[in-house]
């Protein structure tokens, strides 16, 4: 899986590992990945980092059966402040960065007959994020991206899938709220905006993800699940 050292990450790794998977966590920070999961550095921006990545995990662990694109960042920032630079570390990493690890671990998966993929989106993607307006659009092109590939493979006994979390607590949230008492009244009135009126944990998230690779999830395919509390119910 991309991303494993981080907050969804992490809850990922340790309920693919509680339901018996040997996970590696493929991640720019190497020294903060799970102990349930064997670490190796990995830029999805390189695709020969995501080589030599998938290379190293398949020597240590097997054929690559379950595939989790997890890797992603943002800023909030009007779209009428940005430019052409940031619109392209959020495509590289957010969209490209998954469209590089499946072209490399998908056709294993095609010639076994065999394998999961769940790309970790966003809400953004389906109804849209103010101050989100870059990623939410390449997590969209993500959606779709999974569900065209979907098509092309679901006779190959390969599913592929998004998980769309909503605010969720995890350092990047943090990170894109800041401080002080801006950011309290802002996660204040996130809070009030889901149905359930709480944030998001990892663990909501990696409880969906866990299912959709597990073998019982073998008749779903192209599928977006939002777990978000209610936030958004399209
Ligand atoms: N937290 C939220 O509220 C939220 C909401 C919707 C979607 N998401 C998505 O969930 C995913 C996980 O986010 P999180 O909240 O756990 O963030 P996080 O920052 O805690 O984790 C992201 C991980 O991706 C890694 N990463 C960044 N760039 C990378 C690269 N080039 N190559 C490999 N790894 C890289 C980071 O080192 C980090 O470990 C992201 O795709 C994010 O867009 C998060």
């Amino acid at each position: 899986m991309t991303g494993g050292a981080g907050g969804i990450g992490r809850a990922i790794v340790r309920a693919l590992a509680a339901d018996g998977r040997r996970v590696v966590s493929g991640d720019i920070v190497e020294e903060a990945a799970d102990e349930a999961a064997l670490a190796v550095h990995l830029d999805v921006r390189d695709s020969g980092s995501v080589d030599a990545a998938v290379t190293w995990a398949e020597r240590e662990l097997g054929p690559i059966e379950i595939l989790i694109n997890t890797a992603g960042w943002d800023e909030f920032r009007s779209f009428l402040e940005t430019d052409e630079e940031f619109w392209d570390r959020i495509i590289e990493l957010n969209y490209k960065g998954c469209l590089r690890v499946c072209r490399r671990v998908v056709p294993g998966m095609v010639e076994r007959e065999y394998g999961r993929v769940v790309n970790i989106s966003s809400d953004a993607a389906r109804v849209g994020s103010s101050l989100e307006a870059v990623y939410a659009g390449a997590k969209a092109g993500q959606v779709a991206f999974g569900k065209t590939l979907a098509r092309e493979v679901a006779r190959r006994g390969v599913t592929v899938n998004s998980v769309c979390p909503g605010p969720t607590e995890t350092p990047l949230l943090e990170g894109m709220l800041g401080a002080g008492e801006a950011s309290a009244k802002m996660v204040d009135a996130l809070r009030r905006a889901v149905p359930m009126r709480r944030l998001g944990q990892p663990e909501d998230v990696a409880a969906a993800v866990a299912f959709l690779a597990s073998e019982q999830a073998g008749f779903i395919t192209g599928q977006t699940l939002s777990v978000s509390g209610g936030l958004t119910m399209a």
